[in-house]
């Protein structure tokens, strides 16, 4: 299994199985910064009140899609993600909240038919830790290809602290506590094991980062709350 947990088919089964306690489960997991750092990770980028192209990938249950209403207020938002289950609970936010104004896009990012040189922001947050180098390639391509020339993009993830002592912590919550609240929410801990098997090999955000720099991207590495996510925030260069 452990070569497999890239696979996107292993991955989509995992967020369906997730979906009805995601949200609940995301916000212990970082201890409720979770909310905090989808706002931060827009901190770096002016307010816009124009009608700008927005996409959240890997959008969840959109949860970030707050965060982007409050800094561009008139965009028209897009969200893409492929797990049917996860999809179902982002209707019912847009339908509840947001007047069904944001475009729901079911596909995978790695073979996405999105349109090119579309967006002014791409922004994403805890979906990095699923892919592996390769992935995370096209990732970058993909991201460069739908952006507008001068679009800009925030990414975040969830990662292991550099001090050892928030480390370990860090650690054996997520590895340890987690499983044990997942099986009380879930009835099965698998799926929140998991949390710490991919942030275990994703480590931090740096090798992403490289990544996006490599296909032409400006890129910059931002760290948040003593590394327990970190990211990137850039721009798709005029050439
Ligand atoms: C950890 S959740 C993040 C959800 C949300 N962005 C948040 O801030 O909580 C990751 C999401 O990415 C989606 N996902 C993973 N790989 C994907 C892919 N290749 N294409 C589309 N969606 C994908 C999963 O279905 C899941 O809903």
């Amino acid at each position: 299994m452990t070569d497999n947990i890239y696979n996107p088919e292993y991955v989509k089964r995992l967020f369906n199985g997730m979906s009805s306690s995601y949200e609940r489960m995301n916000y212990i997991t970082s201890f409720g910064f979770s909310i905090r750092w989808r706002t931060e990770i827009l901190k770096p980028f002016q307010k816009d009140n124009h009608k700008i192209e927005v996409i959240d990938l890997l959008t969840g249950m959109g949860e970030t899609w707050n965060s982007i209403k409050y800094k561009f207020p008139n965009a028209n938002i897009s969200a893409l993600d492929f797990s049917s289950e996860m999809l179902k609970n982002a209707e019912r936010k847009n339908e509840d909240h947001f007047k069904n104004e944001v475009n729901l896009i079911q596909q995978d990012i790695l073979q996405s038919k999105l349109p090119s040189n579309h967006f002014d922001f791409v922004i994403c947050s805890f979906g990095l830790k699923t892919f592996n180098t390769e992935q995370l390639e096209k990732l970058a391509s993909e991201t460069k290809r739908i952006l507008k020339a001068d679009g800009q993009f925030s990414f975040v993830e969830v990662s292991k602290p550099e001090n050892t002592i928030l480390k370990g912590f860090y650690q054996f919550y997520l590895s340890q506590v987690i499983p044990i609240i997942g099986r009380l929410l879930l009835g099965n801990p698998t799926e929140y094991k998991m949390l710490w098997r991919y942030i275990d090999k994703f480590e931090n955000a740096k090798l992403a980062s490289e990544i996006f720099r490599n296909v032409g991207l400006k890129t910059e590495y931002r760290s948040y709350f003593y590394g327990c996510a970190t990211g990137f925030i850039g721009q798709k260069p005029e050439k």
